[in-house]
């Protein structure tokens, strides 16, 4: 069986929480695409080597988590050749038999057009930022900054901006509960499957 769910959405909005649930739930292999542009801005030098060269060895690096590394995966995420040099590996695994869930940024828009189940995951800048700040600390304000300019690189590129697809279910996490999100995706992947 082939059956696909992308999920799309800004920093941590719960793409990945909802992303290993529904793998969990379903059977599903779990693709974070956002490992992906973490590993190629964490590599250095060329980029669009780097994405052409990319291994699974170099997902499994531990400073991926980490604010900095989103930041640069942002940035070289805009560079349409890095994008493309990434686009059959993720194609593949949404089509791999058994089910696949993919997260990320352009998953229902350019990755799996026709992926069975499309979910936009958001919450308000703030929520995300407070998210966000309870995993790393640091300065608060600062990490809302950070979220701010990383959507807005995220939204504002010309190559695959992150935007819902059109037949994307919009969940807004702002006021729910994991539990509650998880349990609204999942009742989405069972009306498909
Ligand atoms: O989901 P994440 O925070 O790990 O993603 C890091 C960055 O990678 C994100 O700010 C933009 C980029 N990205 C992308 O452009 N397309 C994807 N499908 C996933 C991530």
């Amino acid at each position: 069986m082939q059956f696909t769910v992308a999920i799309d959405g800004p920093a941590a909005a719960g793409k990945g929480t909802i992303g290993r649930a529904l793998a969990a739930r379903f059977g599903f292999a779990h693709l974070d695409t956002g490992l992906l542009y973490r590993a190629v801005g964490a590599l250095g030098g060329d980029p669009v080597a780097a994405a052409r060269g990319l291994r699974a060895a170099d997902l499994q690096r531990d400073d991926l988590r980490s604010m900095a590394a989103g930041q640069a995966a942002s940035r070289v995420a805009v560079i349409p050749e890095v994008r493309a040099a990434l686009v059959d590996f993720q194609r593949r695994f949404a089509r791999a038999e058994g089910g696949a869930v993919l997260d990320g940024r352009d998953i229902g828009t350019v990755i799996c057009p026709e992926a069975e189940v499309k979910i936009y995951v958001t919450a308000s800048a703030e929520v995300r930022a407070h998210r966000r700040w309870l995993e790393v600390g640091g300065d608060a304000a600062r990490v809302l900054a950070e979220v701010i300019e990383r959507d807005a690189r995220d939204m504002g590129r010309a190559e695959a901006p992150l935007r819902p697809a059109v037949d994307a279910v919009v969940l807004d996490t702002s006021a729910m509960a994991i539990e509650a999100a998880v349990a609204a995706a999942v009742a989405l992947v069972e009306a498909r499957l």
